[in-house]
């Protein structure tokens, strides 16, 4: 029985005075069966995850795939460790095309924040361009066997699908595409990890997920919870999106 998990993804969003948002949520009845994550941005991490641990989770959005070194302005997983992380998103559509970091990068990261103790949100999705010439499983694909390291468990690790053309844009991909990308996914994941593990490591959903699209989106199969992107930011709003999980 996988527990679900909301996962909210700051981005480039936040000051100390929007810590507040993750103590009231802290202050919200604990669900039961759903894991909470908040991933503020890495200035905000000490402070978050001394907020309520145990109880809201708190990642980073990226780290490098060495554990120290003469890397001006990069952040190593061992470093998010230390700050009280307890996951780290890799893989985000926006570090692929800003950074152009390819699917061998988001590995070797990934095996740093597995070194690190770290569980691992590694993001996959395709294009609108991609998705419109039929392409879609062959992306995710490709992409979950360049990112995804060999020692995957339930425990380290984390399967977000984010179609890159419904991320902030408000348009969210439909029920069907979802489960069909998902069932997938799963089907690779049992493949290449055997049935116990590929059955125990958790999909989410990310892409203009809201409080008003939350329970149709849970409803579909293989959807563990979801990776929410703008409607983090507010508690009344990430608590609704938790409420219906
Ligand atoms: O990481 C989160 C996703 O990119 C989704 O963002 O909920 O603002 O569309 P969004």
């Amino acid at each position: 029985m996988r527990r679900k998990l909301a996962a909210g993804n700051w981005k480039m969003n936040g000051l100390c005075a929007d810590l507040a948002e993750i103590e009231a949520l802290a202050a919200a009845p604990a669900p039961t069966q759903t894991d909470r994550l908040i991933c503020p941005p890495a200035t905000l991490i000490a402070r978050a995850a001394r907020i309520a641990p145990g109880a809201i989770a708190i990642g980073g959005q990226e780290c490098h795939a060495m554990n120290a070194g003469a890397h001006t302005g990069d952040i190593s997983a061992p470093m998010l460790a230390d700050a009280g992380a307890s996951y780290v998103i890799l893989g985000h559509s926006e570090r692929r095309q800003d950074h152009m970091e390819s699917d061998a990068d988001v590995r070797a990261k990934a095996r740093a924040a597995h070194e690190a103790g770290l569980t691992t949100l590694i993001c996959v999705g395709e294009t609108l361009a991609e998705r419109d010439a039929a392409n879609t499983l062959d992306i995710i694909g490709g992409q979950l066997s360049g990112s995804v390291p060999d020692h995957g468990t339930g425990e380290n690790l984390v399967i977000a699908y984010e179609p890159i053309w419904a991320i902030g844009t408000g348009r969210t991909a439909t029920p069907e595409q979802i489960g069909e990308v998902h069932d997938f996914i799963r089907a690779r994941l049992e493949r290449r990890f055997g049935a116990g593990v590929g059955r125990s490591v958790r999909l989410l959903y990310g892409g203009s997920v809201k409080p008003a699209n939350a329970d149709t989106i849970f409803a579909v199969s293989n959807v563990d919870g979801a990776l929410v992107g703008g409607a983090s930011l507010r508690a009344a709003d990430f608590g609704a999106i938790i409420a219906a999980l």
